[in-house]
């Protein structure tokens, strides 16, 4: 039986493919991971994130977002529920409100396609190539009540090539972004 003491239990909010998500449930069944993915909410029934949770037999649901308001407070009673210590957003395409930040006790990490505070919000990858930055990278920081600017816990920088287009930069990036969610998550829990 693998031995839950004390590992802190996350849940992750997802809107896609999942590729984070897959990460951090695989660093957490390494032999020294601090923390357990509990549970998987996605605003995207068609995510594909919920099938990847669901092949590790992780507690997974939809929940319209049609809704904002029943989003939130259905979220919220089922965190409650699975008594979690962290979200973490993988990829969850919808802001938080402030009622809900307000609500959820716990800490709330978010991981991010750019060397924040530059290039918030969508399309990082196109701006930075379009303004000729030399760096991009990933940034995983606190959520608070405004967009992608709570408090940096961990980034990672990597060069933009002369060859890299929108594409490339994106593929480059979120290999960087599987390894640096689960260290920045470690990071983050030692310090707490
Ligand atoms: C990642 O690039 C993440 O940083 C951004 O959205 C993308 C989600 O990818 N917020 P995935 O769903 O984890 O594959």
């Amino acid at each position: 039986m693998e031995k839950l003491s004390g590992k802190k239990k996350i849940a992750v909010l997802i809107s896609g493919r999942g590729s984070n998500l897959k990460s951090l449930i695989k660093y957490s069944k390494t032999k020294n991971a601090k923390f357990k993915i509990i549970l998987v909410i996605s605003n995207n029934a068609y995510a594909k994130g919920l099938g990847i949770a669901k092949k590790f037999k992780i507690k997974n649901l939809y929940i319209s977002y049609k809704n904002k308001k029943k989003f939130e407070s259905q979220s919220l009673k089922l965190l409650e529920k699975y008594k979690t210590d962290l979200i973490c957003l993988a990829g969850f395409m919808k802001i938080l409100s402030n009622n809900f930040i307000n609500k959820y006790s716990k800490p709330i990490l978010n991981i991010h396609p750019s060397l924040l505070p530059k290039y918030k919000g969508l399309n990082t990858h196109k701006r930075a190539i379009e303004n000729k930055e030399k760096y991009s990278g990933a940034t995983v920081h606190i959520v608070n009540k405004k967009l992608d600017s709570g408090k940096i816990i961990f980034q990672k920088k990597i060069r933009i090539l002369k060859t890299d287009d929108k594409k490339s930069l994106e593929k480059k990036i979120l290999k960087i972004e599987h390894k640096v969610y689960p260290k920045a998550i470690i990071k983050f829990l030692t310090n707490y």
